[in-house]
C-alpha cells in the first residue's frame, strides 16, 4: 500500500505565518507537522509516499524532505498547483498509486495514536474506502458521518444543523482506485472546490460499502494559530527529556526539557517543562520559559517571560515582557519599549517581523 500526503492548499487561516511558507512545515515541538504524518505512515509499514504540492512552499517542502531517505521513506513529489480541493489533490495521485489501495493523510493533521489500526482494519475486498472518524463536541462545525451498527457508512453531511451523531471526518482515508472515477465525475462545489466528501458519497450512491474507523487518541488539525498552539501543548505533554546542549545550572531547570545540540540555558534562566528547544539557541540569564513552549533553532531569548507559545526559529526576543499563547514566525525580532509596561501579550507574528512591545 502507498501513502499520499496532501501538502498543497492555501493555508489562509494561518496567515501571516503562511504568507512566507507552507503550513505543513510549521514546527510542533520542533518538528514540522508534515513529518508527523510521514512518521505515522512509516509506522504503519508504508514507505512509498507521494506528497502533493501546491504553489506555496513547494521548494521548501522538497528541500526539507528530499527523496525521503533521511526519513526512512521513498518520496515522490506530485504537483497539484492551484488548490482546487481535496478531491482534486487526491486525483493528482492517480498515476502514482496505480492499481493498489492507498492511504490519504492531510498534511496539516496530527494524530496521537497514528494510523496503524485504521489501515489494519481496512478490508479492500469488501469496502471501496475506509475513513477515519473521531467523536467531536460541536458536530455542526465538522463533516459528520452517519454509520450503522457494523460501522458501515450511511451518509456524509457537511456541517449539519441537525447532526445524526458526533462522528467527524479527521482527514485520513484509505481508498481503492474506484475513487478516481468518482473524482473525474465531480463538479465544483459552492465553495469552488472538488470535494472529497462528494466523491465518497458517490461511491456510496453507486452501491459500494465504506468502512469507518473511530480514532480515540487526540486528533488535531493545525489550520489556525490556536490549533498550532494546542497541537504543541498536546505533543509536549508526551515528550521525553533529551538534553544534548548545555544547562549551566540544573537548579533552575525543572520538568521535561528537550535541548538541541549547541543550545545553552544560561545560569540564571528559569525553564519549566514541558519545553522543547531546538539547536544553537541561547536562553539567556533572566529569561523565564514556562510550560508548553517550543523554541526553534538559532534563537536568542533574553529576559522575556514566555509560556505556552511557539517560536519557529532564527528569532531574537529580548524584552522584559510576558508573552503567552503566541506563535512567532521565523526571523522575527521582538524588543521592549521601556516607557511602557503591559501585563502580557498574545502575539501572532509573521516571518521577518520586527516588534517593539
Ligand atoms: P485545508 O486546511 O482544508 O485547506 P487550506 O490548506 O487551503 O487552508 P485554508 O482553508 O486555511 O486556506 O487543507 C487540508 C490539507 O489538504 C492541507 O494540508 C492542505 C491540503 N490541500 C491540498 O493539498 N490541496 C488542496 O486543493 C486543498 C484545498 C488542500
Amino acid at each position: 500500500m502507498k501513502g499520499v500526503i496532501l501538502a498543497g492548499g492555501t493555508g489562509s487561516r494561518l496567515r501571516p505565518i503562511t504568507h512566507t511558507g507552507p503550513k505543513q512545515l510549521v514546527p510542533i515541538a520542533n518538528k514540522p507537522v508534515l513529518e508527523y504524518a510521514l512518521d505515522d505512515l512509516k509506522e504503519a509499514g508504508i514507505t512509498e509516499v507521494g506528497i502533493i504540492l501546491g504553489n506555496k512552499g513547494r521548494d521548501e517542502i522538497q528541500a526539507y524532505f528530499g527523496d525521503g531517505s533521511d526519513f526512512g521513506v521513498d518520496i515522490t513529489y506530485i504537483v497539484q498547483g492551484e488548490p482546487l480541493g481535496l478531491a482534486h489533490a487526491v486525483g493528482c495521485a492517480r498515476d502514482f498509486v496505480g492499481d493498489d489501495s492507498f492511504v490519504v493523510y492531510l498534511g496539516d493533521d496530527l494524530m496521537r495514536e497514528g494510523i496503524t489500526d485504521l489501515i489494519k482494519d481496512f478490508t479492500s475486498d469488501e469496502y471501496a474506502a475506509g475513513i477515519g472518524l473521531q467523536e467531536v463536541e460541536e458536530p455542526s462545525r465538522y463533516g459528520i458521518v452517519d454509520v450503522n451498527d457494523t460501522g458501515d457508512v450511511i451518509e456524509l453531511v457537511e456541517k449539519p444543523e441537525d447532526p445524526p451523531n458526533n462522528l467527524a471526518l479527521i482527514g485520513v482515508y484509505v481508498f481503492t482506485p474506484a475513487i478516481f472515477q468518482q473524482i473525474e465525475a465531480l463538479e465544483k462545489s459552492w465553495r469552488d472546490e472538488y470535494e472529497i466528501t462528494e466523491a465518497i458519497q458517490g461511491l456510496l450512491d453507486d452501491g459500494n460499502r465504506i468502512q469507518s474507523h473511530v480514532v480515540h487518541g487526540w486528533w488535531k488539525d493545525t489550520g489556525k494559530p490556536e490549533d498550532v498552539l494546542h497541537a504543541n501543548r498536546l505533543v509536549l505533554d508526551d515528550i521525553e527529556p533529551n538534553v544534548r546542549g548545555t544547562i549551566e545550572n540544573d537548579e533552575t531547570v525543572r520538568g521535561r526539557v528537550q535541548l538541541g545540540e549547541g543550545s545553552v540555558i544560561e545560569e540564571n534562566a528559569v525553564v519549566r517543562g514541558p519545553v522543547s528547544i531546538g539547536e544553537d539557541t541561547v536562553i539567556k540569564s533572566g529569561t523565564y520559559l514556562g510550560p508548553y513552549t517550543s523554541i526553534g533553532d538559532s534563537c536568542i531569548i533574553d529576559g522575556v517571560h514566555i509560556e505556552s507559545s511557539v517560536v519557529v526559529g532564527d528569532s531574537e526576543i529580548s524584552a522584559d515582557r510576558t508573552i503567552v499563547d503566541s506563535l512567532i514566525g521565523r526571523q522575527a525580532t521582538i524588543t521592549a519599549n521601556h516607557d511602557k509596561k503591559p501585563d502580557g501579550e498574545r502575539l501572532i507574528v509573521g516571518q521577518n517581523s520586527s516588534l517593539e512591545l
